[in-house]
């Protein structure tokens, strides 16, 4: 009885320190995150589902998963190895591919065309000029850090659109863990749009928003590029995302396939 009341008073007290938490515009902890990997045992079915979209293959290491490599390497004059690709960006239109320099990613000079199998040129002048981690990585990975450029999970993992699991996890289910079908529908495309519409981070330094997590109104953290004359920042988002999911909205996109 005793053990059941502290459980119950442990829950209450968990989401008003996590409030305090976005007060202070924070990431939660980073040891609240379990990664896709930590869900799979208890949820088979949306991991596998996961599996089959273009989320789960978003960024790939090619030495771990070589059948990842979409492009042509034996193409002469392609100016770079395969030896030197660190990760793989992109794995249903078009793939990129990235070298690590000191401590950040870089996109290497040439494209690899999925659709119709060639290269293309890729900022060939100024690749080494735009690091992953200020253009890019905010929207390929789950909980981007830019105090330490860390991150916890390469690619589109359950945890960016369920924001952190460990509390849901070691509770065997009970704990608290973002269902988007139960959030109001601005908070419900707030994670979407968190990727699939661009725009800036207030500061303007990053190309994607910083401290966003499922359940939040992404208009906090957020000023999206084609914002109408007079039209409000959470309007403008929820507009942009929508056009781009009449052209290429698909419901198999998410996990309960
Ligand atoms: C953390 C960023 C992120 C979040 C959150 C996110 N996506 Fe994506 N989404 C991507 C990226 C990156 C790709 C491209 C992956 C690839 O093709 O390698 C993608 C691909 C897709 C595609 C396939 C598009 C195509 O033409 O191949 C659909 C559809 C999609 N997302 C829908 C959604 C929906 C719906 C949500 C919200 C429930 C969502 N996404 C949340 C980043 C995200
Ligand atoms: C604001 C979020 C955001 C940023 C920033 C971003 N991406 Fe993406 N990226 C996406 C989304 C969302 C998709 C899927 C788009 C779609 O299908 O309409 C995508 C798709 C891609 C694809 C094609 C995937 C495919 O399968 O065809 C590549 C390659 C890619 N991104 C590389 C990059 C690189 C390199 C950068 C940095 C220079 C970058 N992205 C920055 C969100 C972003
Ligand atoms: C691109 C965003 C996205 C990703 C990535 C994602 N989900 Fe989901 N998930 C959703 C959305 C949206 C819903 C609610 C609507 C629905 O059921 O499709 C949902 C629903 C669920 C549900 C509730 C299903 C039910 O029957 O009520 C579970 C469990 C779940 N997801 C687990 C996972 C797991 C585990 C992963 C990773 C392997 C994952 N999700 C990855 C968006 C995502
Ligand atoms: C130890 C087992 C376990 C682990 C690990 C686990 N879950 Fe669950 N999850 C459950 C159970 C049990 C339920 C309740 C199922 C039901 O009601 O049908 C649940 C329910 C859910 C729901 C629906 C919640 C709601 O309010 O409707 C979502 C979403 C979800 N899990 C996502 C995840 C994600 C994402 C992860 C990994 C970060 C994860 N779960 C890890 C056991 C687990």
């Amino acid at each position: 009885m005793k053990m059941k009341i502290l459980a119950a008073i442990a829950l209450l007290a968990m989401p008003v320190a996590a409030l305090a938490e976005d007060a202070a515009g924070k990431l939660p902890a980073k040891d609240q995150y379990i990664t896709s990997e930590g869900c799979k045992g208890c949820h088979i079915k949306e991991h596998t589902g996961w599996l089959r979209t273009f989320h789960s293959t978003a960024i790939q290491n090619p030495k771990y998963v070589p059948s990842a490599v979409k492009g042509d390497f034996t193409q002469p004059g392609l100016g770079f190895t395969l030896q030197e690709v660190d990760l793989t960006i992109g794995s249903h239109w078009t793939q990129r591919y990235m070298k690590k320099i000191d401590d950040d990613y870089y996109i290497l000079p040439k494209s690899w065309s999925i659709s119709s199998q060639r290269w293309e040129n890729y900022n060939v002048w100024s690749w080494q000029k735009q690091p992953y981690s200020k253009y890019c990585i905010g929207c390929h990975v789950v909980r981007f850090d830019p105090a330490d450029k860390s991150y916890v999970e390469h690619t589109i993992g359950c945890e960016a659109c369920h924001g952190p699991g460990k509390g849901h996890a070691d509770t065997g289910g009970n704990g608290r863990i973002v269902n988007p079908a139960k959030l109001g529908s601005v908070e419900m495309e707030s994670i979407c749009a968190s990727c699939h519409v661009r725009g800036k981070d207030p500061s303007g330094q990053y190309s994607f928003p910083i401290g966003f997590t499922p359940g939040k109104n992404l208009a906090d953290y957020y000023i999206p590029d084609k914002l109408k004359p007079g039209e409000g920042i959470s309007d403008g988002i929820i507009r942009i995302f929508r056009e781009w999911w009449g052209k290429a909205g698909d419901e198999e996109a998410m996990c309960s396939v």
